[in-house]
């Protein structure tokens, strides 16, 4: 089967051999990471993220993933704040899930090409009472889509009128194969109301487990002590790993190795969507992440059944819709687990399934 539902880097992105080696080091430098010890994480890596976001350790709470950080924040949210989540639609699969088992009242805002669209926001945050809002401003999971500068001013702007929450989750914002990187929210709000997530699942290896929040001070505290009572202490270990892998040097050289590694399959599938699929289909064309968004000429349910059937899948849009309430003839195309000819056959499988 060939994959574009998997948002996972491709295997070739992950260094084995570098990271046995800052595991190996990581012990023997320091062998208390073999044991339990502060909820929010690994003391060196706090630091080193306190400092990268210019915030005090105390601030940043390095969670098993990035996943397990949003039900932590989530959580707390939803009991200080009654009122409805605020996601874009689409949106990632994952925290749609969470907020409905926590029986969030979730309340989807628009996008377009340039990211969510603040006017649907200012609606929304003028109808009734907001939680919070949660958001992927860059490289969207899964439109591929970002955020414009200007509209990333006015999200903060209506965001502070409202005295609202914002999650800003940015997983792959360092995944940047061109152009200039805008300012996140977190930075142009200042972090009083954006909590800024991110992880080193896109840029070490998923399996390492190693996410972090940067949030106000009483809130990463509240996070931090979730974080004890749900799992008393995080690995070490793997925390221990990335920042060996950091304080070498060697983080940076990694990330420009899988960028290059990811750049040749992201233009593998627009090369190949634009010689298979011109004029017939449309998609996003993401300057960096995981993911683009096709909107099809046919129903993407019945487009996934066939191309199951021919050894193609992916991941049809009404997963990333809450109720699967959209996206019926949309499609999230991950371009960054199958290899580039992988790639081209299994867009060329598409184009003759659309034929
Ligand atoms: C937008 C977004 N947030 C969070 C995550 C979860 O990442 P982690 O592996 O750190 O839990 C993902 C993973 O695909 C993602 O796409």
């Amino acid at each position: 089967m060939i994959s574009f539902a998997r948002g996972a880097p491709a295997s070739e992105c992950l260094d084995a051999e570098l990271l046995a080696d800052c595991a190996r080091s990581a012990i023997a430098g320091d062998p208390s990471v073999l044991a339990y010890g502060p909820g929010g994480g690994y003391g060196p890596l706090r630091k080193w993220l306190g400092d990268r976001h210019g915030v005090e350790p105390a601030r940043v709470v390095v969670t098993n993933g990035g996943l397990q950080g949003f039900v932590f924040y989530a959580e707390e949210l939803l009991a200080e704040r009654p009122g409805r989540v605020l996601v874009e639609a689409p949106t990632y699969d994952r925290p749609l899930k969470i907020l409905a088992r926590l029986g969030a009242d979730v309340c989807p805002l628009t996008m377009d090409g340039e990211g969510l669209d603040p006017d649907a926001l200012e609606r929304e945050l003028a109808a009734s009472e907001t939680s919070f809002l949660y958001t992927i401003p860059t490289f969207q999971n899964p439109s591929g889509r970002t955020l414009s500068t200007e509209r990333r001013r006015r999200v903060v702007d209506l965001a502070a009128a409202h005295g609202v929450p914002v999650l800003e989750d940015d997983p792959y914002g360092l995944v940047r194969y061109e152009g200039e990187a805008p300012s996140s929210l977190h930075e142009l709000e200042g972090g009083e109301l954006v909590t800024y997530a991110s992880s080193f699942s896109k840029t070490v290896a998923p399996g390492v487990r190693v996410g972090w929040f940067v949030a106000p001070a009483g809130l990463a505290a509240r996070l931090e002590a979730r974080a004890v009572s749900n799992y008393i202490s995080p690995p070490f270990l793997t925390q221990a790993t990335v920042h060996e892998l950091i304080d070498r040097g060697a983080f940076e050289p990694n990330l420009e190795r899988i960028k290059g590694l990811l750049r040749t399959r992201r233009d593998a599938m627009l090369g190949a969507l634009a010689r298979h699929l011109e004029g017939k289909t449309s998609w996003s064309n993401p300057e960096g992440g995981y993911f683009l968004w096709a909107d099809l000429p046919v129903d993407a349910s019945h487009l996934l059944t066939k191309a199951e059937a021919a050894g193609v899948t992916f991941v049809k849009g009404a997963d990333f819709y809450p109720g699967g309430d959209g996206g019926g003839r949309s499609a999230r195309l991950a371009f960054s687990s199958a290899s580039p000819s992988e790639i081209d056959e299994g867009v060329s499988i598409l184009a003759s399934l659309l034929r």
